[in-house]
């Protein structure tokens, strides 16, 4: 046990205290962060002359070998200390004696664990945004490829009417649009420095925190002392995102499951993303997008367990606090490693176009389009929606669909229909006369997909 504080103490911490109070086997990816911070506030207290610039240059340049030699593997992070920040300035002090003493001068771990944390979710706000903007790339180049690739579009997972699969990913490319624009609104809330808010009323010390807040890429410091140590908004802000971002890749992939499955035979995902059965020999599962899937569930729970954490803390820090990391980094974790599978599954999956048009010539899909072609003759459309659906029920008892009837069977339901009613139902029509901005024809489409492009470039 190596630990900052015991000058009150007349007994040593008992060993099972020691390790429950301990946050070293997880914070300890916090290295770098806590490095970084460090090395800020040395800069400040020398620039205000509480430290001198020998001292400050000695403990700066020792910080950065502790670093090196972590990330290097020349010096493990062990258990022996109580958290990132103990097992830093106990080497610091080690390797330079008194003066890495001063390092902690005007400083409290509460603001400095509020620094770490936000340093590194803001790394990781970043992390997945450009995680979701390659994931948007990929949608992006499937829509464009596929503007004519016609398929069902569902409602109650009953077939509706005709789109495309360009229109289908468009879907997608606008959730996980808006889940880059929610790390934008976090980033640019979160984007204060703690640091300076001591153990959580300041200090008596002159320090600068504009300038560690402008060192350390900030927009400046936040303005009150306790809520800069006890705030975790933006961590259960960026746990929700996170969540909204596994909600959407989790309905992607049960449509993937979907389409993918014996049924539907839409896609085929590449042999590289599947896995096979122990016992049948014919399966290949999608056990990728069942993963994804089924990981929504755990980074739900970090936000519920950061929210129920933290709704009974009173001001200001707490150890409750602590409990923010594991589930976080979890969380994280999940999503890094759902996004990039999941982007490379996309990538990789292949279409069966014909089977998709197939599906979509058949569950009436044109139904709507043969009720709208009598409002073009000038059926009012609640007599055409009536005279449709009977049309319909011929068909069922018929075993047939409406644009293989005869143009005697059709008159013979409504004597509007003519030769046109053919082309009004084809597949195509269906599709490409839906031309107002967001539906599937191709025109509109290809607006969208312009003004995507602008997008992603970072022009709008
Ligand atoms: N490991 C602690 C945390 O994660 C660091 C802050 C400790 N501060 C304290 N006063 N005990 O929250």
């Amino acid at each position: 046990m190596a630990q900052l504080w015991g000058g009150r103490f007349t007994k040593e911490t008992d060993q099972a205290v020691y390790d429950f109070n301990a946050s070293i086997t997880f914070d300890k990816r916090l290295i770098r962060q806590d490095i970084a911070g460090s090395q800020a506030h040395v800069k400040m207290l020398a620039k205000q002359g509480i430290l001198t610039e020998e001292e400050a240059r000695k403990i700066d340049e020792e910080l950065e070998a502790i670093l090196g030699d972590v990330l290097s593997g020349r010096l493990e992070i062990t258990g022996q200390y109580e958290d990132v920040h103990s097992f830093v300035e106990a080497n610091l002090i080690r390797r330079i004696g008194d003066v890495g003493k001063k390092l902690h001068t005007g400083r409290s771990r509460n603001d400095q664990v509020a620094l770490d944390m936000r340093l590194y979710i803001r790394e990781q706000v970043d992390e997945t945004d450009a995680g979701l903007k390659k994931l948007l790339q990929v949608i992006l180049g499937t829509m464009e490829e596929n503007l004519e690739t016609y398929m069902p579009g569902f409602t109650h997972l009953q077939k509706a009417q005709p789109t495309t699969l360009a229109h289908h990913y468009g879907a997608y490319f606008e959730m996980f649009k808006r889940d880059r624009q929610r790390m934008a609104d976090i980033r640019k809330r979160m984007n204060y420095c703690p640091l300076g808010a001591g153990a959580m009323a300041g200090t008596t010390y002159p320090l600068d925190r504009e300038y560690t807040a402008q060192l350390l890429g900030f927009d400046g410091p936040t303005l009150n002392s306790m809520d800069s140590v006890s705030d975790r908004d933006y961590l259960i802000e960026f746990l929700a995102a996170l969540s909204t971002v596994m909600m959407h890749l989790s309905r992607f992939c049960e449509e993937i499951i979907l389409w993918n499955s014996n049924e539907y035979q839409f896609v085929e995902i590449d042999d590289t993303f599947s896995t096979g059965s122990s016992i049948m020999p014919q399966k290949k599962n999608p056990d990728i997008a069942e993963l994804v899937r089924g990981k929504t569930g755990r980074v739900y729970g970090a936000l519920m367990s950061l929210l129920t954490t933290m709704k009974g803390i009173p001001l200001a820090y707490n150890k409750d606090m602590q409990e923010d990391k594991e589930v976080s980094f979890d969380a994280i974790d999940t999503v890094t490693s759902c996004l990039s599978l999941f982007t490379g599954m996309l990538e990789t999956m292949k279409f069966h176009k014909d089977r998709m048009a197939a599906s979509a010539m058949n569950g009436f899909t044109n139904a709507t389009d043969a009720a709208d072609y009598l409002v073009g003759k000038g059926v009012p459309f609640r007599d055409a929606h009536g005279i449709v659906g009977r049309l319909v029920l011929y068909c069922i008892e018929q075993g047939t669909s409406i644009e293989k009837l005869s143009l005697e069977e059709l008159q013979g339901i409504s004597d509007k229909f003519q030769e046109d009613i053919y082309d009004a139902v084809s597949l195509k029509t269906c599709v490409e006369k839906r031309l107002t901005i967001g539906a599937p024809g191709r025109e509109a489409m290809e607006k969208v997909i312009a003004l995507h492009h602008r997008y992603l470039d970072g022009e709008s």
